[in-house]
Parts: structure tokens; sequence; C-alpha cells
């Protein structure tokens, strides 16, 4: 019989408790270790202070990191991996951040590197994309990647309140974090883009190169004019395979009611690829959340303990991002008209007013340069 996969857990927190739980009840693995500033009530597996100790152990064969950040984690992460440990971890930071080398490092070690959690959260999509990319182009990605800004939007939308309510009940909920900034400012969102990205069109994206604009400027009467214009607000995550780069962005879009984005409730995700023959595939679940997320994780093990080896992908082509054939209206609210904008309006509303079709690097640009001295402004796309 074949003997269960050994696994040491660092990090015991949201995600870290619900692996513990999951792993303890599997006949396939066996908890070695856990690593853990704090032990919560009920653990019962061995307590390990130091990395080290685990490095060094060598029937230890995986390691699952969830204690999220990037340092210890890419210390912790590097180090298993040169020991010649699996590695599975839910670190969508870590993961983009150090893309090439992680992916690189456990090619050249014989291990496998899977992060099934750190996208779409319960949702199966880096292994959907990872079978589709094998067979079939990916053409485009497109979807909502975070449950916390699409609570916050659909909470507007419903009850009329305010962002800092909408905000303050998903912190109640635990849908957001204390300090909800990278969810908010769309840097979440860019980091899974970026991940599933790379694997479906096998290259490797600089986050730096993403243009990113979040939702932190909404306002309740922004909400109030989308619903006269008869549109909800979505914050989308967008990329496109091109001849030479990709085409990635993440903006707020104002969606006809008819789109299945439109319908998407809470703190749900939505996340869709295109396939050059099998066209449009979207996955739908919950994005975050301690079971959702351990899930995933044990599915990754799983997959390890049967043989699953390396990344999603091997492909590490270099790609920069080019989104100048990106052409849209846009909604615009700002505090007073400037040259470019008194050029680019299309329309005025009651509230806000409609751009001409305009490329994302021009209206992105425009931005940048307008947060100077309107620092609430907002944009968002017209779909
Ligand atoms: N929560 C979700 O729904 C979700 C969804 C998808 C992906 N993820 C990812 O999963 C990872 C973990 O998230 P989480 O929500 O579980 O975070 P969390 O609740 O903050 O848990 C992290 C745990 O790691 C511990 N820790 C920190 N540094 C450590 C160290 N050096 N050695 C041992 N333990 C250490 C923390 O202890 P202290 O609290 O004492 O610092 C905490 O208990 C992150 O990468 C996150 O992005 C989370």
């Amino acid at each position: 019989m074949k003997k269960p996969m050994k696994i040491a857990l660092l990090g015991l927190g949201t995600v870290g408790f619900g692996v513990y739980e999951f792993i303890q009840a599997h006949k396939d693995l066996e908890l070695a270790c856990a690593m853990s500033l704090v032990v919560p009530e009920g653990v019962t597996c061995p307590i390990v202070a130091d990395i080290e100790t685990i490095l060094r152990d060598e029937t230890i064969d995986t390691v699952v990191e969830v204690i999220g950040g990037l340092h210890p984690a890419y210390e912790f992460v590097t180090g298993a991996l040169r020991a010649h440990k699996n590695v599975v971890t839910a670190n969508k930071l870590l993961i983009a951040a150090h893309y090439r080398e992680l992916v690189t490092l456990a090619g050249e070690n014989g291990v496998s590197l899977r992060c099934t959690a750190a996208a779409g959260g319960g949702i199966p999509w880096l292994t959907s994309l990872e079978r589709t990319a094998a067979q079939e182009p990916i053409t485009r990605i497109s979807g909502i990647m975070n449950g916390t800004t699409n609570y916050i939007l659909d909470t507007m939308h419903r009850t009329g309140s305010s962002f800092a309510d909408a905000l303050s009940q998903a912190q109640q909920l635990g849908y957001a974090e204390r300090n909800p900034a990278d969810d908010l400012n769309g840097a979440d969102i860019r980091r899974k883009l970026v991940i599933s990205s790379n694997i479906a069109y096998g290259c490797v994206l600089d986050e730096a190169e993403v243009v990113t604009e979040g939702i932190e400027h909404i306002t309740g009467a922004d909400i109030a004019a989308f619903k006269r214009l008869n549109r909800v607000c979505k914050l989308i995550a967008a990329s496109r395979r091109l001849e030479n780069g990709v085409a990635a962005y993440i903006e707020p879009a104002l969606m006809p009611p008819s789109m299945p984005e439109s319908a998407i409730p809470q703190n749900y995700n939505l996340i869709s690829l295109t396939g050059e023959h099998i066209g449009k595939q979207s996955f739908y679940g919950q994005g975050a959340g301690r079971y959702p997320t351990a899930y995933n994780i044990l599915q990754d093990c799983l997959d390890v303990s049967r043989g699953v080896s390396g990344f999603y992908t091997d492909r590490l082509n270099e790609a920069h991002v080019d989104n100048s054939s990106i052409r849209r209206q846009y909604y615009v609210r700002v505090s007073g008209m400037d040259k470019w904008l008194q050029e680019k309006v299309d329309k005025i509303l009651d509230y806000g007013m409609i751009t001409k079709e305009v490329s994302v690097p021009e209206i992105h640009g425009w931005l940048k340069q307008r947060r100077r001295t309107d620092p609430g402004c907002f944009i968002a796309s017209l779909r």
C-alpha cells in the first residue's frame, strides 16, 4: 500500500486551520508538523519553531505555505524547493512577484509547485487554465476575481448604502481584511490576473505593467447614476493574448444587466477563459474564505501525491503589456472640466459624463495626472 504523503504546514491562520482539518481527515495525507507563532485550540500535531528543522527532515515530502506576505514566505518556499520538497501555497503576492524564479526552481529541483488557491480561492480556475492551455490556445481571460470588492459594489447597488457603510459591513462579515487597501485599489486582483495570464499564455508578465484602477473612489452618487444608465458596476480584470505581447488591465466596468457578471452577488467570483476553438467557459464560486481556499490546497496536495509534477506550465516567455488596441467609452466623474476631457466628452449626464471611445492607456494616463489635483475622481468603462 502507498504511504501517505507527509506534509509540513506553515501557518495556522484562517486558511491554515482549514487545511489542518482537511489533512487530518484524509487517509492519503499525513501531517508531520506545523509551524505557527500562535497554536489554535485543538491542534494536536507537533509544532516546529524553525524552518531548518523541516527542511532537514527527509521524511517530509511537501511544504504547505499559508503564512502569506513576501517575507519570510519567500525564504521558506525557496528553501523548501531547494531541499527537494514540493510546495503548495495560496500566496498570490509571492507567486506573482517571483514567478519566473519559483517556477524555474521547482523545475530544476524536480518537485511540484502548486498554487490553485492563489487565484479564485475555492474555484478550480488555475487547474482549468492548465488543462485548457495544454490543448488549446487561450485568447482571453476576464471576470470578477475579488470577493471583497464585489460584495461592496453589490451592497451599494442593492441597498443604496455608501461606500464606507458597505466596506464596514464587508469587514464585519469577514469578507474584507482590517486593512483592505490591496483589495480596494486592485493590487490583489492584479496579482491573480498576472498568475492566470502567465499560465494561460505561457508568458511572464511584470505586475507593474498591468494598468490597475480599483473602486476606492466610487460613491453612492456614482451608483445612482449607473442605475439611471441601466448598468451595473463591477471591478473587472481582463487580459488578451496579442501577436506581440499581452493586453492586461483592471478597471471598474459598467455592465448591461444581460451580462452574467452583472448578476454575481455578494462575495462571489465569476472568471472566464476564451479558447480559440472552444469559445468562452466560465467558472463561478467562492473566491475566498477558510474552507473554499483550504479545499483547493487539499486538492493540490492530492494532485502532488498522485504524481502531478512541476508547475501548471513550463513556458516562461518574456512578454510586455500593450493595451493600446483596447478602446472603450468611459463614465467619468470629476470636479471640473479640463482640456483633454473637453475634447473627449461625448455626453454630459445629470451626474458625471460619458467620453467618446478612448484607448485604455490614454484614459488611465490622463487619470493618473488628474488625480494629482482631483484625488476623488472616478472612471468606469462602458461594456
Ligand atoms: N483568507 C482567504 O480567504 C484567502 C483566500 C485565498 C488566498 N489566501 C492566501 O492564503 C494565505 C494565508 O491567508 P490567511 O487569510 O490564512 O492569513 P492569516 O489568517 O493572517 O494567517 C496567517 C498565519 O500565519 C502566521 N504566521 C505569520 N508569519 C509566520 C511565521 N514566520 N511563522 C509561522 N507562522 C506565521 C500568522 O500568525 P500571526 O497572526 O500571529 O501573525 C497567522 O496565523 C495568504 O497568502 C493569502 O493571500 C487567503
